[in-house]
């Protein structure tokens, strides 16, 4: 079966979040199961795709509402990531150094869906299933099911990933004259309170939508759909919850080359210690005390914005026993607040403002707990690379979280949850799992179990196979 993926993000090429990892992950699993599946997603103007080689296999000249825009399709030339890898690159619109951002973001999607529409058209081999991922591929089951000029790819099964619900990428009516010509009589499946709504298009249009827990799709049909709550349940028999996995061969603590030591769950105590030293040396913390790190966007969705709250009340409560670490990047006044909350704690608190993949590693490595008050999480990955690392998770009870970290008092606890994203009921958990870390023998016990749960791919990689089949069978 010949699969392609729609992204507007894929690791190694362009990752701003957990959209990454799983598009750079599930490809390659499925491939081993023997799917074909590819990758296409937009150029951007970033290291990966400025060291490798391209070839360019598809050119042509796009027309959104009245301006004629030259494309290019170029294939990644060495299948190193294990999946083929297409690039549209659009020029004026998706040769750009950041994925999201711009003024634009509206005509630079419907730019790379209608250019993926036309190569996926024109190529010698023909799709079995498009797989779209979020919004930015949204308009795809539309455009391929009611815009004449995709005639040919008519009736291909596609299925829709929702990754988050938050972002709909709607656009006013007045995008219209962007997309290609359809009948107008069609127009209500792009409609969702009188805006084009590309999340609802493809929940409206897939063969299946799923998400990536199941946790999470019961909230979207209730409470945390963002408006479209009642679009879910209506469109429910074909909905489906499907749990992430990780890549376990990039996010291994035994080979990752990130790390100052590696480590397996017979050994991980004195190296993650090494890790960590390495960490508090860099970034002048208090030695010997337990960490607890962060890692993530600041947005309101992760709860980033009761970081400041949480570190300074805990750093008091336990009377500077305990320090943490915070890597991230976005909303300015958390960032400011975290600023002002290291200054206040110094050598308590390490703060590291921006994107790095390499540090991220590192603190996996190096922490004893991760820290996660998030508000909403689909699936959440932080927490099952914390849990293979040896970190313990401490998490908000939602979507994702809820399903991957049972609480520790239940049979199968590998973790801390709280219910209430607030400051109150992060530090109740905190302080629980510090208390429980001065349990040496049941702390390395739980970190023993959690480093061998298997999260890799290859399951979820499974039953989104046996989810294509179930809908070309029908
Ligand atoms: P989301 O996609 O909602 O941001 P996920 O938990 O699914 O959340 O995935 C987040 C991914 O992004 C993880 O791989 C995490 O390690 C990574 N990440 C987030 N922020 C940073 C950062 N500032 N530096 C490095 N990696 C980051
Ligand atoms: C989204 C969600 C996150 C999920 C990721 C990958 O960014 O916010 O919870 O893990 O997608 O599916």
């Amino acid at each position: 079966m010949r699969v392609f993926h729609l992204s507007a993000e894929c690791y190694p090429v362009a990752k701003v979040g957990g959209l990454a990892d799983v598009v750079g992950s599930l490809p390659k699993y499925q491939n081993r199961l023997g799917c074909v599946a590819s990758v296409i997603m937009p150029w951007y103007d970033v290291d990966f795709v400025n060291k490798n080689t391209f070839e360019n296999i598809f050119d042509g000249k796009v027309v959104l509402r009245n301006h004629q825009y030259p494309f290019k399709v170029l294939k990644e030339t060495k299948n190193q990531l294990g999946f083929e890898l297409f690039l549209i690159k659009i020029e004026g619109l998706t040769d750009r150094q950041s994925v999201y951002g711009y003024e634009d973001a509206a005509k630079q999607f419907i730019g790379f869906q209608t250019v993926a529409l036309y190569f996926m058209r024109e190529s010698e081999i023909q799709p079995d299933l498009v797989h779209c991922h979020d919004h930015h591929t949204g308009l795809i089951p539309f455009m391929m099911n009611y815009v004449p000029e995709f005639e040919k790819l008519r009736g291909i099964p596609t299925v829709g990933t929702i990754h988050n619900g938050q972002y709909q990428g709607q656009m006013g009516w007045e995008m219209l004259n962007y997309l290609p010509g359809f009948n107008l009589s069609d127009s209500g499946l792009l409609d969702w309170n009188n805006i084009i709504n590309p999340l609802a298009a493809m929940v409206k249009c897939t063969h299946a939508f799923t998400t990536v827990s199941e946790g999470y799709l019961n909230e979207l049909m209730n409470e945390k759909g963002a408006g479209l709550e009642s679009l879910y349940r209506q469109e429910s028999q074909k909905a489906y919850g499907l749990v992430n996995g990780i890549d376990t061969e990039v996010w291994n603590p035994e080979t990752d080359e990130f790390l100052v030591e590696n480590y397996g769950s017979n050994n991980f105590v004195s190296k993650k210690k090494a890790n960590k030293k390495v960490l508090y040396e860099r970034y002048k913390l208090n030695k010997e005390l337990p960490l607890v790190a962060f890692i993530g966007r600041f947005a309101a969705e992760k709860g980033a914005d009761l970081l400041p709250g949480i570190i300074q009340r805990m750093i008091m409560e336990r009377s500077g026993d305990v320090n943490f670490f915070v890597l991230g990047s976005g909303n300015l006044e958390v960032e400011q607040k975290l600023l002002d909350v290291q200054h206040r704690f110094i050598g308590n608190f390490g703060l590291e403002t921006g994107y790095n993949e390499a540090l991220s590693h590192l603190i996996y490595a190096g922490a004893d707990f991760l820290l996660m008050p998030s508000r909403v999480e689909p699936c959440g990955l932080n927490q099952m690379y914390a849990m293979r690392y040896g970190s313990i998770p401490i998490v908000r009870k939602t979507g994702g979280l809820n399903d991957t970290v049972p609480d520790i008092e239940e049979k199968n606890g590998r973790g801390f949850q709280f219910n209430d994203a607030d400051e109150t009921g992060a530090c109740w958990a905190i302080h629980k799992a510090l208390d429980f870390m001065s349990n040496t023998k049941e702390s390395r016990k739980l970190r023993r179990k959690i480093m061998k749960i298997d999260f890799s791919w290859e399951k979820s990689a499974q039953k989104y196979l046996a989810l294509y089949k179930t809908i070309k069978q029908r």
